[in-house]
């Protein structure tokens, strides 16, 4: 283990907590409130922070969109430019953070925002940011990462920089009270795979960091056979401070990373406009099964020590089947139903956008080559 590990994002979690960003500003910083198509004015939200801003010199911009896209946050790029912003407070969920991140960093940068994405322009001065959470589900409020699409060239692209991590999150469990409840599904999965590209790679001697992923699938587990419950304030709180750790750096210090289902699921979100959480539940089983010659150990393991499966020599299998069985359980598919034109060409089309990319050796032993996601996505396609 070597690792280097700073969280510096303050974390202001429990009901009534969107008040604290009056202090957490500075009084003297022109603000930039960023949010997405208008949920936080039907929930209350907007009216806590104009109340809490009540104080602060601050201007909107409205309309990130879910995927947020380049187009759309270069415009939030010029106007903070313009009005001369000295602080981004991100209200909303991944998307609307992610963005929030691409435009500090790009309202730093004289060249187009773009550059970012195409690692032309490396981020190492942004705009200092805070964030309001309404979605738990990316991490993203405590984390270096941002995912970006330009819509133009159905690129979905990822960039991080210890620049764009949020000073501050705010996280009232009180905001999910609203969500759809396809939402808090999407937000449950995707905290799942999170967790699983930390952790399902291979053996290692990281014990607090396998025991620490364990205790958070398991608690995704009971929150998703718990899910008639999810009315309470304890579901909610559990679900967010989860899907927080999940992806605040901490199960990842020190051990393989994965990310393959990650990075070929945001293909399909490119492509077909699945949500980011059901693109991954897509392809996670399949790519499971493909890498079964290097993930049978941590399988295993996992079948153990989350699902409490009996041992066998089908144990890795078995685990696989359990996890799809928690997808189904939540109604989440694990084969892609709506792409266009034909089967094959759905599968062509999704390789030629990793080949684009440059996603031609994925995975924690860069073993998932072009033919290899080829051999997942004939299965992952319907
Ligand atoms: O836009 P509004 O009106 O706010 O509506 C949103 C949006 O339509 C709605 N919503 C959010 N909070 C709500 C609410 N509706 C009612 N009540 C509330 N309290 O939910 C919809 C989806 O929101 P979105 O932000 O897109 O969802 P999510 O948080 O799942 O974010 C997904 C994005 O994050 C990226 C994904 O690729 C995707 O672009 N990711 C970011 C990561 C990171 N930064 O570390 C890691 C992840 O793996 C992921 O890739
Ligand atoms: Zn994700």
């Amino acid at each position: 283990m070597q690792f280097t590990y700073a969280n510096p994002t303050r974390i202001e979690f429990g009901q009534g907590k969107i008040a604290s960003i009056k202090d957490a500003i500075p009084a003297d910083q022109k603000v930039l409130v960023i949010y997405g198509g208008g949920s936080i004015k039907r929930n209350g939200v907007y009216d806590q922070v104009k109340e809490a801003l009540s104080g602060h010199t601050w201007v909107e911009f409205s309309g990130v969109e879910p995927n947020p896209r380049a187009e759309t946050l270069d415009k939030a790029v010029a106007l903070c430019k313009e009005q001369g912003i000295d602080f981004i407070l991100a209200v909303g969920g991944g998307s609307v953070i992610d963005g929030s991140k691409y435009v500090a960093a790009a309202a730093k940068y004289d060249g187009a925002g773009w550059d970012i994405m195409e690692r032309k322009h490396t981020v190492t001065d942004a705009l200092p940011l805070g964030a309001i959470l309404t979605l738990p589900a990316t991490g993203s409020e405590s984390n270096q990462g941002a995912v970006i699409t330009r819509g133009e060239t159905q690129d979905k692209l990822a960039f991080m920089s210890p620049a764009v991590q949020p000073k501050f999150a705010v996280m009232d469990p009180d905001v999910m009270k609203t969500l759809p409840e396809n939402q808090v599904v999407n937000g449950l999965v995707d905290a799942w795979v999170h967790i699983c590209e930390q952790y399902l790679t291979r053996p290692h001697a990281a014990k607090v960091q396998d025991g620490y992923a364990e205790t958070l699938l398991r608690t995704l587990l009971s929150l998703a056979n718990d899910f008639d419950k999810r009315d309470s304030d304890e579901w909610r709180a559990n679900l967010m401070w989860t899907a927080n750790q999940a992806l605040n750096g901490l199960i990842g210090t020190g051990v393989p990373h994965d990310w393959a289902t990650h990075m070929i699921g945001h293909e399909l979100t490119a492509l077909y406009g699945v949500d980011h959480g059901r693109s991954l539940a897509i392809i996670q089983p399949w790519l499971l099964r493909n890498q079964m010659e290097f993930k049978q150990a941590k399988l295993e393991q996992m079948g153990r020590n989350v699902f409490a499966l009996e041992e066998g020599d089908d144990l890795a299998e078995r685990t696989v089947q359990a996890i799809e069985k928690f997808y189904h359980s939540l109604n989440v598919k694990t084969q892609l139903e709506e792409y266009t034109g034909t089967r094959e060409e759905a599968v062509n089309a999704v390789v030629e956008q990793l080949e684009r990319h440059q996603m031609v050796q994925l995975g924690e032993n860069q073993s998932i080559t072009l033919d290899r996601s080829r051999e997942i996505l004939e299965k992952a396609v319907a």
